[in-house]
């Protein structure tokens, strides 16, 4: 039994399903159901006893206590967070009460009931923090990558509430003995992501014929993993990773994010041709960039590599054209997602950037 937070929403969807299709054991899943999560992601297992849906915050310790007593997890995999940067340079309240303060909250309650353990549970008990490269900063090109004791040096609101959350998890292994596990991870792609985040932006973007908005020249550098390769590692670190450290987790897949864009308006081209044709890369609009915008990421991921045998196994290219098929085939998905809510959200981080490019 694991207690996973989180589980609505993109990379903690993919994990549950993941879990639940290879039967390795019944999840609780907890998650506030804000804007990025999403019970349609879950329809699939919505009828499996393996698998127990909760409405809550990870802040609410009445809740979370009386679910650890229900259910008696072994472990807890903490996906929930705000987790938008551009969200975050708008508004970053949520970010500090769901990222901090709640992250704090669930190790509370957590640490109280694996004190209660019996000594052979306490022992074998974990709790997975999933965390972000964001927390390293900004590389130039030359740069080597991060690795596991690079500095923190968080540069937007939400990589420091990212940061700040990865500390406390840190302190209560140092200070109470919680054995705890982090992992940091590079830019995730997949079924299921908010399109509010690039890969799934130009898509929905290119395909309902809408500017497809490339923040300053395009040359930032991010490394992207599939989802199903993050839950892959998360799971080997689970199960065999040192409680009180960290892992990158990367994908060997660095782009600039103009090349990536083109190379996904060329899959779309090829799998549905624009109406009245051209290609979609005609609708790519350079617009004003987003302030404090890290160049670059990469992760050395040596670590994992040599301690647990893991590799990413999917190439960026064939995993760019299975999430390509994968939101073509599920248009109802992004239709349903992009409510209301989402052309506010639009209108508001494009509006005025659209205007003057
Ligand atoms: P997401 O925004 O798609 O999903 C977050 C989920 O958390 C949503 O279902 C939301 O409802 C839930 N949630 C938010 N606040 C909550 C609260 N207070 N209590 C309970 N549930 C709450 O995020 P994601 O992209 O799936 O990221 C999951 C985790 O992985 C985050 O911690 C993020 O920082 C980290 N991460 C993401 C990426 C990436 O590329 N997406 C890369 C590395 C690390
Ligand atoms: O590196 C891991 C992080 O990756 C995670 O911790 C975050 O939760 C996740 O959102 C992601 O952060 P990024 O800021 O790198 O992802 P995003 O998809 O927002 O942007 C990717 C790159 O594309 C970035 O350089 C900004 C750029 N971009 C993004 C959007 C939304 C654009 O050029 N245009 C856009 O419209």
């Amino acid at each position: 039994m694991l207690l996973v937070t989180g589980g609505a929403g993109f990379i903690g969807s993919n994990f549950v399903l993941e879990r639940l299709r290879t039967t390795r054991g019944p999840v609780v899943n907890l998650d506030k159901l804000t804007y990025a999560g999403n019970l349609q992601n879950l329809a699939s297992v919505a009828g499996d006893p393996a698998h127990v849906f909760v409405k809550g915050d990870i802040a609410d310790v009445d809740l979370v206590t009386r679910l650890l007593k229900a259910h008696a997890p072994r472990a807890v995999v903490n996906f929930a967070a705000e987790s938008h940067v551009d969200r975050s340079i708008l508004d970053a309240d949520e970010f500090i009460q769901t990222n901090v303060v709640g992250t704090l909250r669930l190790l509370n309650a957590v640490t109280a009931y694996w004190r209660a353990l019996p000594s052979e549970q306490q022992r074998d008990f974990r709790f997975l923090h999933v965390s972000t490269d964001e927390v390293y900063g900004s590389l130039s090109v030359d740069d080597p990558p991060f690795r596991e004791t690079t500095p923190y040096a968080p540069n937007s609101p939400y990589a420091a509430s990212k940061a700040a959350s990865d500390h406390l998890v840190r302190s209560f292994h140092r200070t109470h003995g919680l054995p705890v596990l982090t992992t940091n991870c590079s830019n995730n792609y997949g079924p299921y992501q908010f399109p509010e985040k690039l890969i799934p932006l130009v898509i929905h973007h290119a395909l309902s014929g809408r500017a497809i908005p490339v923040y300053g020249s395009g040359a930032n550098i991010r490394d992207w993993l599939h989802v199903s390769d993050h839950c892959d590692a998360i799971n080997v670190v689970l199960e065999s990773g040192r409680p009180g450290e960290t892992y990158n987790i990367g994908g060997e897949s660095e782009m600039r994010n103009i090349d990536l864009v083109k190379t996904i308006c060329a899959i779309l081209d090829e799998k549905r041709p624009r109406a009245g044709g051209g290609s979609y890369a005609e609708q790519i609009t350079f617009v004003t960039d987003r302030p404090g915008h890290d160049q670059r990421y990469a992760i050395e991921a040596e670590k994992i590599r040599d301690e647990l045998n893991w590799r990413p196994k999917k190439s960026l290219e064939a995993g760019l054209r299975e999430t390509a098929a994968w939101y073509l085939d599920n248009s109802q998905w992004i239709d349903s997602v992009v409510s209301g809510a989402y052309r506010d959200w639009v209108a508001l981080q494009y509006g005025d950037r659209l205007a003057s490019a």
